[in-house]
């Protein structure tokens, strides 16, 4: 039988103050396939990334990558895990203290050679995203576009089955926002899968994938379109 690359089963988060953020969560995510997580501020998207990156826990459920629950895994199984996947949390993770080189080869560095996105890749990303005069300034003397760009380049240094984005493109302007959905639609291609957070139903017509709408606390999944093509 084939183990889907990532599965969510029944999950919910009930916080401290007693609010239930979500509740009852499913869906199944194959190799290579591109799904949004659409909703509201406040619908509970970041809180359902992070939980399926692994840094936070749920209340109830499971999430399952690659065959090894989260909540059931062992540190080094833990490590290998997070080695399959990219995370880019909403509030980016950067270092302003680091330039935007300081990231890339921290990033690599802990990277085994198999791993390794090739420089002239990263090079071109580089220049797709307008950040090649950026390369040694520290990240804090960036706009909150600029470190949003890094944080996606950072992202895609690194060969992974599944990119998990928080509004990655927030705060681009249109033109560039479509080059960066390019990028991830030709990672996607090579066959990592994504999740894309989003609030912006016009990017989401625009660029059809499979959808899932995240509203008071249900998440309403399409079914699955078919590995590249979803
Ligand atoms: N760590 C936390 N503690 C308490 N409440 C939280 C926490 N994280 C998120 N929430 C609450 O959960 C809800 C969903 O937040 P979030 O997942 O950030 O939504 P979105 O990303 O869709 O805007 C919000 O009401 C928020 O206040
Ligand atoms: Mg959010």
């Amino acid at each position: 039988m084939k183990i889907p690359l990532l599965k969510v089963e029944n999950l919910t988060k009930v916080y401290s103050a007693g609010q239930t953020v979500w509740k009852g969560i499913q869906f199944k995510l194959d190799r290579g396939e591109f799904l949004y997580i659409l909703g509201g501020s406040g619908a509970g998207k970041s809180s359902l990334l992070r939980t399926i990156a692994s840094f936070e826990q749920p209340t109830e459920g499971t999430v399952t990558v690659l065959g090894t629950s989260l909540q059931q895994a062992t540190a080094s199984e833990m490590q290998r895990l997070r080695r399959r996947v990219a995370y880019i949390p909403q509030n980016l993770g950067l270092v302003f203290d680091l330039t935007v080189r300081d990231h890339i080869e921290l990033t690599r560095f802990s990277l085994k050679s198999n791993e390794l996105v090739e420089y002239a890749q990263i090079k071109h990303f580089l220049k797709v995203m307008s950040l090649e005069s950026y390369w040694d300034k520290k990240v804090g003397a960036l706009s909150g576009g600029e470190r949003q760009r890094v944080a996606l380049l950072r992202a895609l240094c690194k060969k992974t089955d599944l990119i998990i984005a928080d509004e990655p493109t927030g705060s681009q302007d249109f033109e560039m926002t479509w080059k960066i959905m390019d990028l991830l639609v030709r990672v996607q291609l090579s066959g990592t899968a994504i999740l894309f957070a989003t609030h912006d139903l016009e990017m989401v017509r625009r660029l059809r994938k499979r959808v899932g709408i995240l509203k008071e606390g249900a998440l309403k999944v399409e079914e699955s379109r078919g590995g590249a093509a979803g």
